[in-house]
Order: structure tokens, then C-alpha cells, then sequence
């Protein structure tokens, strides 16, 4: 069986890098970063712990086993709930410099090790090295932010109804946050939710996509480095099989006061239902599904460039990536022609860690199948294939463009998750904005219009938590990321991201006299 693995692999790989030989290959791509970031075990109360079993983490574009990972189970979930309530006690009364300090330590320290938080990042994901390090460098900016948010969190002191009162509104850490993160931001989902959780005063527990246990194992060991206290940031890795019974335990034990998620709309339905028992805060960034609209008077070399960022950022695998291209009858020729030729020149396949690969695998073989599923569906419906179009074997997916789309095809109405880029012709902005919105997900929408009132009036009219206008890539840690509808609840980064995780006491402070 091992053998058969092993030859299918190296035919991926010949399929994928043809002219390339095998053995230079395995030799090239080998990950290789200091031994003190490659963690392969749980961390618990500033401890690493091992588990009954591991579970393989493999390269998704050669499908080679990189590390063998603790497979932690609902009993290492429990303990690591346990110290991080254990901690919450001593943890909320560290001033809020103090934890600013540690924090701005921590980001120091990830700014340091960037290139082998990077490698990691491409090896277990499949990401190129530039966006592996631009990962790093987000990932980073959220603790670098929340650490200056920490000292700024302030509460009110309000009118008081009667002259005998004086009221305040006072914010406190809500106690034990589970946060359960994607494989499509291994590194920087994480720094999103913990950077504000411990602002805030919470400790946490982190469960890291199956796929993707390296990048928080990392984290975790940086953080012991900063001076991150014992049991205040505690990582329970584990494989496909255990999860639910892990999940279940982060989102129903009594001693956790908060979820924040980042994943599917249906994953995040079930925890939202699992928390609900004890009525838990939750945070929860689910599926995108973004229209991206060019408009007649748009600049089409501006339109060209966003509409290649926005799609083909990490291969088409982020829940902000355009999913839906609408193009204006005047202009969509033009368009069409420049992208097809941007396409060309700008995209090559292959291995993340090659320097001249600008698009990596994706996470695995189904995630694959369902782009080709989406581009089947649509060729049978009447869609023309401009590029690209086929799925090589493996998880790799060739860019591909299609025109002639209709909102009848899969690929308009499900969040892709890949190199898949559709165009509608539309021809008016009512026409434009009646299909943007016919979605039950609301993340982000992009526009390209140089019509300054038309830019206000789609910008209010898109039903999303999120907008670039003339931008395809808006994501950063000082604005507030999150959807509306079925995208989610809640908001990370930005000066609301704090709040989340913080409860607001009102204190009445009766009996005064003059
Ligand atoms: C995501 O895909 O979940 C996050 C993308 C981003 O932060 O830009």
C-alpha cells in the first residue's frame, strides 16, 4: 500500500512539474525549520503533552507526510479547559499593560521566526512562500494590535436616573474562550481571535484545523518564549475522527464562556447549536460568497488587477475571495480579454516553496473535486471555458475562466473555494445588485466603478459586512472583518474584535446624599 502511495505520489508530481526528476524534487521540497518550532504535541498548561495516538499531517501538493501530530481526544479537550479556567483567575488581574506587554512580546517573536512560520505555513497548507511570510506578517499584526487595545478598553459612567445614583458600566473578560480555527489561515485565524481573547483578559483553548497543526503548535511554543502564563493559551490538536468529540467538549463544557469560530456556515450552525445549551457567547466568521462587480465606468487595469488578487489569493481558498464575477455588458469584452491575459502571464502551479510558483495545491483531493464538479456543471449549462478548466490530478486545479455563466450554475450559487473564476454579463446596476444580494452569505462584496455617486449608492445597497471599492484585497487588522446573514456573527480585528470577548457590568452605586 505504502509502495502505491509512493509511486502515485511521485506521478502527481510528474503530472504537476513535468521536466522536473522526482528525487531533485523530494530533495527541494523538504521541509526544514529549526526543530524547536516543529511541535508535534499538545500544549496544556504550558506543558506539551502527548495523546494515545497521532495523526499524519501531510504536504498537500505532494501528499507526503511531514510530521506525525498528537491526536488529542475529548479527555485532553477537558484538561486544557480546566487549566485555562485554572488560569482565567490569575490572568484577568494582570494589568492591562502587563498584558500588552506579553502580547507585543509574543508578536516580536513571530516577527522574528517569520521564515520558518512561513515554511511551515506552505508545507501543511500548500500556500507559496510569499504568501506564507504576508500570512505571517497579518498573523503578527494581530497581536501587535490587540497588544495596544489592551489599554484601551474603557467603560462608561452613564447620566444617573435619580441624584442619589451614580451609575457605571463596567467591562470584564467573559472567562474561558474555545477557539476553533481553519487550515486556510493556519497562523493568522489564530492571532485574530487569541490576540483579542487575552487582551481582554481571557485565556483560551485552540483547536486547529485537522490539516493544519503546525502553524498553532508553533504559536505555542513562541508563546511559552514571550512569558505567556501557564494554561492561558492552550492548543489541542487532533485528527478528522476526533474532532466532533473534541468540538463538542469546547462547546458545551460548562467552565467555557465562549466559541468564536472560523469556518463552513454548516459547521458553524452545529456549534452554534452545541453552545446554545449553556448559552455561551459566541463569535463566528462563516462562508463567503462575494459578488464582485465591474462597472462600465470602471478603470478595467484596476478591475484586471483586484479580480486577480481577490480570486487568486491562496489559490482561490479564502472565504473573502470573489466567488461571483459580474461584468457590465460595455465593458465585460475588455475585461474578459485582459484577465484572460493576466491569467496567462501572471499564474504558475506548483509546489509553494518554489519560488516561481504563484499558486499552490489545494488543501486535498475533495476540495479539488468539488471545482471541477462546479466547472462540469456550468460547461453542461451552457458556460464557455476561457482557461484552464481541468483538474490535475492530485489537489492541484488549473486557474480557470469561464464565461457565458448564469445563475442557474452551482458555481453561482455555493462558495467555491478554489481557482474558479465565473463571469455574468449583466446590463444595469439594479440588475447587478438584484444578483449580488441573491445570496443567503453576506461576507464581502467588491466593486470597480469610478461614478462617485454609484459607488455610495452599490456600497449601501450590497448586503455584506465588508466592501472594497476599487480594491480586491481589504483584509487588516485595524478594520472590523465579518459578515452579515449567514456569514457569521460578530466581528475580529479592528477596535470591536476586543469586544467579543468582553462582558459589560453595570454597577449602581445607590445611597449618596448631598
Ligand atoms: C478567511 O478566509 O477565513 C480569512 C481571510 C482574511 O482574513 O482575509
Amino acid at each position: 500500500m505504502r509502495s502505491f502511495c509512493l509511486l502515485r505520489t511521485r506521478y502527481l508530481l510528474h503530472q504537476v512539474f513535468p521536466g522536473q526528476s522526482i528525487t531533485t524534487m523530494q530533495r527541494k521540497y523538504s521541509l526544514n525549520v529549526c526543530a524547536q518550532l516543529l511541535r508535534t504535541q499538545g500544549y496544556i498548561d504550558g506543558h506539551w503533552i502527548s495523546a494515545a495516538s497521532t495523526f499524519p499531517v501531510v504536504d498537500p501538493a505532494t501528499g507526503e507526510e511531514i510530521a506525525k501530530v498528537a491526536d488529542c481526544g475529548p479527555a485532553e479537550a477537558k484538561q486544557a479547559v480546566d487549566s485555562a479556567h485554572k488560569a482565567f483567575y490569575t490572568w484577568k488581574q494582570y494589568t492591562a499593560k502587563e498584558r500588552s506587554v506579553l502580547l507585543r512580546k509574543w508578536f516580536d517573536l513571530l516577527t522574528l521566526h517569520k521564515e520558518d512560520l512561513a515554511k511551515l505555513i506552505t508545507f501543511e497548507c500548500g500556500k507559496t512562500m510569499k504568501e506564507s511570510l504576508a500570512e505571517i506578517a497579518y498573523s503578527s499584526s494581530f497581536l501587535e494590535w490587540f497588544s495596544e487595545q489592551a489599554r484601551r478598553v474603557y467603560g462608561d459612567i452613564v447620566q444617573p436616573n435619580t441624584r442619589d445614583r451614580r451609575i457605571l458600566l463596567l467591562k470584564q473578560p467573559v472567562g474561558v474562550a474555545s477557539v476553533i480555527t481553519p487550515w486556510n489561515f493556519p497562523s493568522a485565524m489564530i492571532t485574530r481571535k487569541v490576540g483579542a481573547a487575552l487582551a481582554a483578559g481571557c485565556t483560551v483553548v485552540v483547536k486547529p484545523a485537522e490539516d493544519t497543526p503546525l502553524s498553532a503548535l508553533a504559536l505555542a511554543e513562541l508563546a511559552g518564549q514571550a512569558g505567556i502564563p501557564a494554561g492561558v493559551f492552550n492548543v489541542v490538536p487532533c485528527s478528522r475522527e476526533k474532532t466532533p468529540s473534541v468540538g463538542e467538549v469546547l462547546c458545551t463544557d460548562p467552565l467555557v464562556a465562549m466559541v468564536s469560530f472560523t469556518g463552513s456556515t454548516a459547521t458553524g450552525k452545529i456549534l452554534l447549536k452545541q453552545a446554545a445549551d449553556t448559552v455561551k457567547k459566541t463569535s463566528m466568521e462563516l462562508g463567503g460568497h462575494a459578488p464582485f462587480i465591474v462597472f462600465d465606468s470602471a478603470d478595467v487595469d484596476k478591475a484586471v488587477a483586484g479580480a486577480m488578487a481577490s480570486k487568486f489569493r491562496n489559490s482561490g481558498q479564502t472565504c473573502v475571495c470573489s466567488n461571483r464575477f459580474l461584468v457590465q455588458n460595455g465593458i465585460h469584452d475588455h475585461f474578459v480579454k485582459k484577465l484572460g491575459q493576466a491569467m496567462d502571464t501572471e499564474l504558475r502551479l506548483g509546489h509553494g516553496s518554489d519560488p516561481n510558483t504563484t499558486q499552490g495545491p489545494l488543501i486535498n483531493v475533495r476540495a479539488a473535486q468539488k471545482v471541477e464538479n462546479q466547472i462540469t456543471d456550468a460547461v453542461s449549462r451552457g458556460a464557455t471555458v476561457l482557461r484552464g478548466g481541468k483538474r490535475l490530478d492530485g489537489s492541484f486545479v488549473q486557474p480557470t475562466l469561464l464565461v457565458d455563466v448564469t445563475t442557474d450554475m452551482l458555481c453561482t450559487q455555493q462558495e467555491t473555494f478554489g481557482p474558479l473564476l465565473p463571469v455574468i454579463r449583466f446590463n444595469t446596476e439594479e440588475e447587478a445588485l438584484a444578483i449580488a444580494n441573491a445570496s443567503q452569505m453576506g461576507l464581502a462584496g467588491y466593486f470597480y466603478s469610478q461614478d462617485i455617486s454609484q459607488i455610495w449608492r452599490v456600497t449601501e445597497a450590497l448586503e455584506v459586512g465588508m466592501v472594497g471599492v476599487n480594491e480586491g484585497i481589504i483584509s487588516t487588522s485595524e478594520a472590523s472583518f465579518g459578515g452579515v446573514k449567514q456569514s457569521g456573527l460578530g466581528r475580529e480585528g479592528s477596535k470591536y474584535g476586543i469586544d467579543e470577548y468582553l462582558d459589560v457590568k453595570y454597577m449602581c452605586f445607590g445611597g449618596l446624599t448631598h
